[in-house]
């Protein structure tokens, strides 16, 4: 028997930069910059011989981090090495020390890397809200996708949103960089119809080239396209392109407005569909209606200029 989708956490993450844990100078601009989550990374960006100095600049960090939100609810989450790479377990410690929202685990090929993880948290007794990020971007991890998002759902398990790294499944599969992606799009939708099935989020991947403005543009598009709740930045100009374009856009508010009004009509009261204009709206939009709007709240609240003291 088919379960139904638990439903999908709302939170913004239209733009999720990533910055190296090693650059100290980058570290110190992310209170500045507009982006709905940073990842702090320890994995690819960091040499091996780098990777003790950058536990400490996060160390450092996030202890210098104001206790008011001044931060105004920046999602958190650290990159972690993979467990075999032998850099991994210290960084588990790492998290575990820092509590940020969510480690990302890099190359997820099963779900026991997940649930290995969400073991570990729980033996550490971790806050519950310490959740967990996966990567796919391995051939076996886009194989099994909907097995890793399904094992987000068993019981004490942290798993919140999936990632697709491009940059080593090209390398994997030899897959070239091309405008439009065609022969990756298979793969990224078998990521989205993962996390649909599931209830979490799925976050494109990065684009490499952060001075080619116009082809971000259309990969966010087409991001948007395919479903992602966001993308995964390398720079700090590819923020405002990727809030604007996986962000509700306004036409798409006005109908989620018009949906919400059409049924909280009394007549539309123990309707299932319902007549908007000419079109048929069935009561399954509404939800999808609801999120946008709250999403446009999130954004909305983001932009006021706070008006508490602390
Ligand atoms: N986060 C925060 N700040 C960043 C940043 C990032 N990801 N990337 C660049 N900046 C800052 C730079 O420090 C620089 O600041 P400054 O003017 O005060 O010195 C400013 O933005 C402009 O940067 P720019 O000179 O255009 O680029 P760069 O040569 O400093 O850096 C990269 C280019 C690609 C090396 C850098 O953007 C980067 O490391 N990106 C993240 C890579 C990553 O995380 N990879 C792993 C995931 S795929
Ligand atoms: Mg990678």
């Amino acid at each position: 028997m088919s379960r139904p989708a638990p439903p999908r956490s709302v939170r913004l993450r239209r733009s999720v930069l990533s910055v190296p844990a090693i650059n100290r100078r980058a570290l110190q601009k992310i209170a500045d910059l507009d982006c709905d989550a940073v990842i702090f990374d320890l994995e690819d960006s960091v040499a091996p011989e780098k990777k003790a100095e950058a536990r400490e600049n996060l160390r450092a960090f996030f202890s210098s981090l104001p206790t008011s939100k001044e931060e105004a609810g920046k999602e958190r989450i650290i990159r972690i090495n993979t467990l075999s790479s032998g850099f991994g377990a210290e960084d588990l410690e790492l998290v575990l020390a820092l509590e940020p929202d969510a480690v990302l685990l890099p190359k997820v090929d099963e779900p026991q890397d997940v649930t290995g993880v969400s073991d570990r948290f729980a033996e550490a007794e971790a806050p519950e809200n310490l959740r967990i990020w996966a990567m796919i971007e391995t051939p076996r991890g886009v194989l099994n996708a909907a097995a890793i998002a399904e094992a987000g759902r068993t019981p004490g398990s942290r798993l919140d949103c999936l990632t697709v790294g491009l940059n080593d499944l090209r390398k994997e599969t030899g897959v070239l960089p091309q405008p439009g992606r065609a022969y990756l799009v298979p793969w990224l939708m078998q990521v989205i119809l993962a996390v649909s099935a599931y209830g979490l989020d799925a976050i494109d991947s990065v684009f490499n080239d952060f001075k080619d403005v116009e082809a971000f543009d259309a990969e966010c598009m087409e991001g948007r396209a395919m479903g992602f709740a966001g993308k995964m930045l390398i720079h700090p100009n590819q923020i405002e392109a990727a809030n604007r374009h996986l962000g509700p856009h306004e036409a798409a508010l006005a109908e989620a407005e018009a949906i919400i009004a059409a049924f909280a009509d009394p007549a539309a009261a123990g309707l299932n569909v319902v007549n908007l204009g000419g079109r048929m709206v069935e009561r399954l939009h509404l939800v999808e209606a609801e999120r946008l709007v709250h999403k446009a709240r999130l954004i909305s609240e983001r932009l006021r200029p706070s008006t508490s003291s602390g």
